[in-house]
């Protein structure tokens, strides 16, 4: 499995990945929108050999309003295909994933999703609670990636496709 920033050319097969894992398509035109509206920070693609991309995971930005200082992401959305789930494809996903993001300096990554999966990463619901979010509840979680992101607080907003999300 080899995961890497994903290939212009490969869209169409990251587009299914999402449509394939969520049995929809409102997370593939996310993904297109996050990209057109130039809110994109990272994606990646999990790539299995000659078989092409099997999984995808988008970081877009997130603006903290009450700390402008502290550089905020939004990790969503994530899919791996169905014939390749719980094989350890997300999870590697989602750990290149913050690395990437540790080396570039940023602070905090936001997350809506299972605490039993996101957990594992030290996704946080406490500490999410901190921040006023579109999604407040039990499944925002957030992480840490500096001692800025440990201090960041009050209403946070995410990129403008999310308010597009039906
Ligand atoms: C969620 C998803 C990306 C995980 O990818 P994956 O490659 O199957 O995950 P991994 O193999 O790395 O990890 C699997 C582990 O996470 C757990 N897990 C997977 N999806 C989960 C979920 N939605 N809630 C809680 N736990 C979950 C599995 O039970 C497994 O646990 P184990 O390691 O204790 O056995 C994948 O199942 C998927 O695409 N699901 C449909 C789309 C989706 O729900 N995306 C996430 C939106 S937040």
């Amino acid at each position: 499995m080899n995961i890497r920033l994903e290939e212009t050319a490969d869209w169409t097969a990251v587009y299914t990945i999402y449509a394939a894992a969520f049995g929809q398509s409102a997370e593939a035109d996310l993904v297109q929108r996050i990209h057109k509206d130039g809110d994109l920070i990272l994606s990646l693609a999990a790539y299995d050999g000659s078989a092409g991309p099997v999984g995808h995971i988008v970081f877009s930005r997130l603006i903290l309003n009450a700390a402008p200082g502290v550089k905020g992401a939004v990790l969503a959305p994530l899919a791996v295909v169905p014939s390749h789930q719980k094989h350890g494809i997300g999870s590697a996903l989602v750990a290149e994933g913050l690395e990437r993001l540790k080396q570039a300096g940023t602070d905090l990554v936001v997350v809506l999703g299972d605490p039993n999966f996101y957990g594992r990463f030290g996704f946080s619901p406490k500490l999410a609670k901190k921040l006023r979010t579109p999604y407040d509840g039990p499944y925002v979680q957030s992480l840490a990636l500096s001692e800025r992101g440990n201090e960041a607080h009050g209403p946070v907003s995410y990129a403008r496709a999310f308010a597009e999300l039906k």
